[in-house]
């Protein structure tokens, strides 16, 4: 029987998946898997189910009155769960936090395939899980528990939704907790992880994409990268990728093989450090050419940590540049650094 993988996106940044069937509403779909989305008269009347459609193809439902959801609204890509019955996979944003529909971020158990460092700079972590493949959107993260010490780091994912073999990018912080664990990790070492969270996921391409990855803030981007050649995009997509230092620009040949499977995607590197030898030195900012922006009409995902992320949004703002979207993920981290 067709079903369909419905993610809803929760205020909190938690995301949870309900399968639902081809003649199924969203709202029973979710309760099934006891998920309590808001609702009161499930009749199309009241309006409380009220939630918007990010991307998917979906029939609204006959039986709603306007007072509940207005043809603007509709237009709008609002939608009310108790009615709406899914066409295909669509996302779907709630507008209140996970816990008031009496659900909360999913856990899973992972073994440790592989560390792979890239010198002083990063290393790749692979992980299996034992049961199916998590279900994220390309673009999310999740927290991955330190071993031994109650704490635990969010790490995006690098690999694709549906692989078996997760994989993560994550920057080397001299003793930092995380960092000092995957030095000495096994194969086969246990490891828990709690999500998907985040709201930083790629939307439906419907005009040109613009991305600027910081350091190891390129991790999400491989992801969506991986789903944008699987299933093909027709509007350009430019990628910036800014380091701090020539070592740690890590993983380009991934970018050089996407290149040659999406028609229209391009990229360029650079590097803060002035000592570099890398061809093109400065930040993100100093090399984004003016038709990266299509003027205005672009779509931009930005993700690195906090500081390369504040400046982009100032440069924007400074000149002027207002894309039709703009979406960022700040690599925050956990601790305050040291004075
Ligand atoms: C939503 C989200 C997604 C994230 N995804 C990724 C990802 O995909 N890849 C990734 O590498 N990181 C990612 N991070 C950051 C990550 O969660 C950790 O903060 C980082 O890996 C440091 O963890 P640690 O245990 O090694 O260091 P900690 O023990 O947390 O820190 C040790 C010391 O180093 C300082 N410090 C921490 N990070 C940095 C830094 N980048 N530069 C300089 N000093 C630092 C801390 O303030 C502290 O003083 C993400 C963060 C968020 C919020
Ligand atoms: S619950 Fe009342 S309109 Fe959906």
């Amino acid at each position: 029987m067709t079903s369909y993988r419905i993610a809803l996106n929760f205020e909190d940044g938690v995301t949870r998946f309900v399968d639902c069937g081809a003649n199924e509403k969203v709202l029973d779909a979710a309760f099934r898997s006891r998920i309590n989305l808001p609702m009161d008269c499930s009749d199309g009347v009241c309006g409380t189910c009220k939630c918007q459609a990010e991307s998917g193809a979906y029939d609204l439902g006959d039986d709603y009155i306007e007072d509940a959801l207005t043809a603007d609204e509709a237009g709008q890509g609002l939608v009310l769960t108790c009615q709406m019955v899914p066409r295909s996979d669509c996302v779907i944003t709630v507008p209140v936090p996970s816990t008031a529909c009496k659900t909360g971020t999913a856990q899973f158990d992972a073994q440790v395939a592989g560390v792979v460092p890239f010198s002083d700079a990063a290393y790749e972590l692979e992980l299996d899980v034992a049961q199916d493949a998590p279900a994220f959107l390309p673009g999310q993260y999740v927290n991955i528990a330190v071993p031994g010490s109650g704490q635990h780091r969010a790490y995006s994912f690098s690999s694709a939704p549906g692989e078996r073999r997760m994989r993560f990018l994550i920057k080397h912080v001299p003793g930092g907790l995380m960092s000092t664990w995957l030095q000495g990790a096994a194969s086969g070492q246990p490891l828990q992880l709690t999500g998907p969270l985040g709201s930083f996921y790629l939307r439906p391409v419907t005009r040109p994409l613009l991305l600027l990855a910081g350091g190891t803030g390129l991790a999400p981007f491989l992801s969506m990268l991986e789903v944008l050649a699987r299933q093909g995009v027709a509007q350009p997509v430019h990628m910036i990728y800014g380091v701090t230092r020539d070592q740690d620009l890590v993983l380009v040949h991934r970018l050089q093989d996407y290149a040659l499977r999406i028609p229209g995607f391009t990229f360029t590197t650079c590097v803060a450090d002035p000592q570099t030898t890398h061809e093109r030195q400065g930040y993100v900012t100093n090399h984004m050419p003016a038709q990266a922006l299509h003027g205005g009409n672009v779509d931009v995902y930005l993700c690195g940590p906090p500081p390369m992320v504040e400046a982009v949004r100032q440069h924007f703002h400074a000149e002027g540049i207002a894309p039709v979207s703009f979406h960022y993920e700040k690599f925050t981290p956990n601790q305050p650094a040291a004075a």
